[in-house]
C-alpha cells in the first residue's frame, strides 16, 4: 500500500529530521510508529501525506508517487493530524460535507451520519466547533479523516489528552476500519493501544527506523516472564542447591522470583522439584508478562 524508498529529510534550518528511511506498509495491516518525542514520527507521516517535502528518496500510496501523482495518491489518504486543525466557526457538519468537497467526491450525508454515530458526534452535528471541548474536537478530527472513505488512514497520536471512553471508541473504530480493508498507521505513546491495536510495529528514533517487525513475534523475542511464588515461611536465604539461572529471593524473603523468556523451554518443572526436594513449600503463585512498554523502553535505551 505505501512504499517509502531511500527518503531523507532535512529543513530548512538544516536539522535533519529522517534518515534514509525505507518502509513498506502493507494492504490492510494496522501499523504502528512508535518513538520519543522528536524522533521523526510526524515528520514522516507528513512526507507520506505531502505535507513535508522528501529532501531525497520516494513514496508511493497505492501505486502512486506522492510527487508525481499527488492527487491520486492523497485521495487514499485521510489523516488525523497530531495539531489541532479546525475551522472553529464552522459546525461538526459543515466541517464534514467540506472535507469530502476537498476531494472533489459526491456530498453523502448517510455516510456523514454513520461516521458520526461511530464516534458519538451525531448530537454536536450543528454545534460549532468552538462550542466543542478537546475530546470532541478530536473526535471531529478523527471523522473530518473518514469522509473521503480513505484506504490509509493516519493518526498521529490521536488519543492523546482524550477520556477514556474516546480512546475506546477510537479503538473500536480502527478494528472496524481493519475489518473493512484500510490500512491503518497510528503512533501513539500509549503503547498499550500498539499492542491492542498493531499487526507491525515499527521504532523510529533519531530519524532512523530501527526496527520493523510482527507485534507477536516481538514480543516473543523480547518478552520475559516472571514467576512469583509466594512462600509458606519467609526465608533468610536462597538454599544453596537452587542454582537455576534467573531464580531470585525477593528483599523481603516472602517469595521466590523466576524470569525466564517467554516460549522458551522454561524450566519451570526443575524448579519446582527442586524445590519440593530443597522442602520449600508455597501458597500461591503469579505470572507477570512484560508488555510492549518495557520491550520498546528497552529497544529505546539500547540505542
Ligand atoms: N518545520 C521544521 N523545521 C525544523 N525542524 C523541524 C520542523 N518540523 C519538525 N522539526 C524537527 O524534527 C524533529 C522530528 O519532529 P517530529 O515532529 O517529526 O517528531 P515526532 O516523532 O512526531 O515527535 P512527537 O512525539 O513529539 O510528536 C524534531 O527535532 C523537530 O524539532
Ligand atoms: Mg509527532
Amino acid at each position: 500500500m505505501i512504499e517509502i524508498t531511500g527518503v531523507n529529510k532535512t529543513y530548512s534550518n538544516g536539522f535533519v529530521a529522517l534518515k534514509d528511511v525505507n518502509l513498506t506498509i502493507n494492504k490492510g495491516e494496522v501499523f504502528a510508529l512508535l518513538g520519543p518525542n522528536g524522533a521523526g514520527k510526524t515528520s514522516l507521516i507528513s512526507a507520506i501525506c505531502g505535507l513535508v517535502e522528501p529532501t531525497s528518496g520516494t513514496i508511493t500510496v497505492g501505486g502512486f508517487d506522492t510527487r508525481k501523482d499527488y492527487r491520486q495518491a492523497r485521495s487514499l489518504i485521510g489523516l488525523v493530524p497530531q495539531e489541532l486543525f479546525l475551522e472553529i466557526f464552522e459546525t461538526v457538519w459543515s466541517t464534514m460535507t467540506y472535507a469530502r468537497g476537498f476531494f472533489g467526491k459526491k456530498d453523502d450525508p448517510a455516510l456523514y451520519e454513520q461516521i458520526l454515530k461511530d464516534l458519538s458526534l451525531w448530537d454536536k452535528k450543528d454545534t460549532k466547533i468552538q462550542a466543542l471541548s478537546g475530546g470532541m474536537k478530536r473526535r471531529v478530527l478523527i471523522a473530518r479523516a473518514l469522509t473521503n472513505e480513505p484506504s490509509v488512514l493516519f493518526l498521529d497520536e490521536p488519543t492523546a489528552g482524550v477520556d477514556v471512553e474516546l480512546r475506546r471508541e477510537m479503538l473500536e473504530v480502527v478494528k472496524n476500519l481493519q475489518k473493512r480493508g484500510t490500512t491503518v498507521i497510528l503512533t501513539t505513546h500509549y503503547i498499550e493501544e500498539a499492542e491492542e491495536l498493531a499487526d507491525r510495529v515499527g521504532i523510529i528514533s533519531g530519524g532512523e527506523i530501527k526496527l520493523v517487525e510482527n507485534k507477536v513475534d516481538l514480543m516473543k523475542r523480547m518478552g520475559h516472564k516472571t514467576l512469583s511464588l509466594n512462600l509458606e515461611n519467609k526465608l533468610d536465604a536462597l538454599p544453596t542447591d537452587i542454582t537455576q539461572e534467573g531464580v531470585s529471593l525477593s528483599k523481603d524473603g516472602t517469595k521466590i522470583l523466576y524470569s525466564y523468556k517467554t516460549g522458551s523451554n522454561s524450566g519451570i518443572t526443575s524448579l519446582l522439584s527442586n524445590l519440593k526436594n530443597a522442602g520449600i513449600a508455597f501458597e500461591d503463585l503469579d505470572t507477570e508478562q512484560s508488555s510492549l512498554e518495557e520491550i520498546f523502553v528497552t529497544l529505546v535505551n539500547q540505542q
